[in-house]
Formats: C-alpha cells, structure tokens, sequence
C-alpha cells in the first residue's frame, strides 16, 4: 500500500487526511450549531475551547493537504469515462471545498480575535489575527455561519456524487478513496 498517490489512485497520507477530516468536520458542523444556541459562562466555556482547537487543527491540517498535493498530486486518470459535466462538477465542488476548508476557520479565528479574547489551541495561545474592533467579531462570525451553511450544501453534493458513482455506475472511485 503506496504511502503517496499515484496517476490512478489515492495514497495513504492523502486518504488518511480526507476522512479525518471529514469526520472532524461533519462533526464540528452540528457541534457549532449546537454551540451558537447557548449561552456562554463559566461551565461552558471550555467547550468553545474545544471547537476553536479542533477548527485551528482542521486549519493546519488543510494546509498540509494542499502542500502534500503539490508534493504528490492526486489522480487524474479516471475509474471509467464520465460525462464531462459530471467531470466539471466534481472539479468545482473539489475547489469550493478547498476553499470553505480555509475560509471557514480563518472566519471563526477572526470572529474571535476580534472579541479581545485569546484565541488558545489545546493550550497554546495563538498570535492575534486581527485586532480587538467592536463590529468585526460580529461581521466574522456573521461570516462564518454563511460559510459553514455553504460548506455543508457542497458536501452534501459531494457526498451523492460519491454515492452515485459507487452504486449507479459502480466504478472504483469511493474504492480507490478507502482502499487507495
Ligand atoms: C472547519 C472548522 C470549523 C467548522 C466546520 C465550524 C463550524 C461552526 C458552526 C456550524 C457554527 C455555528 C454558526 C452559526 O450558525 O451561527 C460555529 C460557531 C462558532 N465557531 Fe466554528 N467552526 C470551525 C472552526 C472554528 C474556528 C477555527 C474558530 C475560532 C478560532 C471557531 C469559532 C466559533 C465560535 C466562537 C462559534 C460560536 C459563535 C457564536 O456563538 O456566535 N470555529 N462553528
Ligand atoms: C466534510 C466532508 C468532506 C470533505 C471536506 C471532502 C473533501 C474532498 C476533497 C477536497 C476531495 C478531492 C481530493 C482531495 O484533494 O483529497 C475529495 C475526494 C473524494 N471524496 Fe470527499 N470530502 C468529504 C466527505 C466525503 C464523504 C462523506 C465521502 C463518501 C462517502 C467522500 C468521498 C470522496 C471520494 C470518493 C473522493 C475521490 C474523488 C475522485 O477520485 O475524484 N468524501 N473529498
């Protein structure tokens, strides 16, 4: 089992990098909304914590993706001809992911710098991205419900291109995403 991806498949680091990430990121989905109806205190305090260092790691993590794919990019051959706008698609909601990826966290990270308080990861206080300005906490957090909302409908699209190609055209591409 190759460790960096070849013309026709998904290496190890690139398959071990999406699915963690997917799940840390359709767990924070739910756990962000959950967060944004309660009323922040002592007790939950921590809980905040825990989404922004999950969200901070999600940020790095991406980054390292992003450098791994310039290092071993991905596959380009496909499983079996495809319809060019299927072709099309999966490439735009591969980008808009990409995007969402960085913007949704660097949102939140300004959203809360912009409060004034630390923005700490698993302990360690991070720099401050933006300075403390009354309007800006608002205006970034305003900015990151619109895009965790875009993230979720480009992954649900992702999710039934994946679903798609599995059981209607049965070829190897949610194969090759598992087992490389
Ligand atoms: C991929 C990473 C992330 C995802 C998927 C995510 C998801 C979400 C979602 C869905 C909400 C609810 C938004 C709403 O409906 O208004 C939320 C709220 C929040 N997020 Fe994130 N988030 C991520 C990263 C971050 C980061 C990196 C930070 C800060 C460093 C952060 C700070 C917050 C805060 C403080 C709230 C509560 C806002 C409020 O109570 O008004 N998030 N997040
Ligand atoms: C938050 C959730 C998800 C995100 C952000 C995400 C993101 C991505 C991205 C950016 C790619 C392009 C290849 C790469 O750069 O790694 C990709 C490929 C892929 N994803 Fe996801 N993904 C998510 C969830 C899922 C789920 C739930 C499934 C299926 C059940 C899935 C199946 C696939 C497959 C099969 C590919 C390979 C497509 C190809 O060969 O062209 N993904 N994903």
């Amino acid at each position: 089992m190759g460790v960096r991806n070849t013309p026709s498949s998904f290496g190890l680091v690139s398959r071990t990098i999406h699915w963690a990430m997917a799940a840390a990121i359709l767990g924070m989905l739910p756990f962000g909304l959950w967060l944004e109806g309660q009323k922040i205190g002592l007790s939950n305090l921590w809980l905040y914590g825990l989404h922004k260092s999950i969200g901070m790691t999600l940020l790095a993590l991406v980054l390292v993706r992003i450098v791994w794919h310039r290092i071993s990019p991905p596959p380009h051959q496909l499983t079996q001809s495809i319809a060019s706008w299927q072709i099309r698609a999966a490439r735009w909601a591969h980008w808009a992911l990409y995007l969402l990826m960085v913007l949704v966290p660097l949102s939140g990270w300004i959203g809360s710098a912009a409060t004034g308080i630390d923005v700490t990861v698993w302990g360690l206080t991070l720099p401050s991205v933006w300075p403390q300005t009354e309007g800006w906490d608002k205006g970034g957090f305003a900015a990151h419900s619109i895009l965790t909302k875009l993230l979720l409908a480009v992954v649900l699209l992702h999710f039934a291109g994946a679903l798609h190609r599995a059981f209607v055209h049965r070829d190897r591409t949610l194969t090759r995403m598992i087992r490389g």
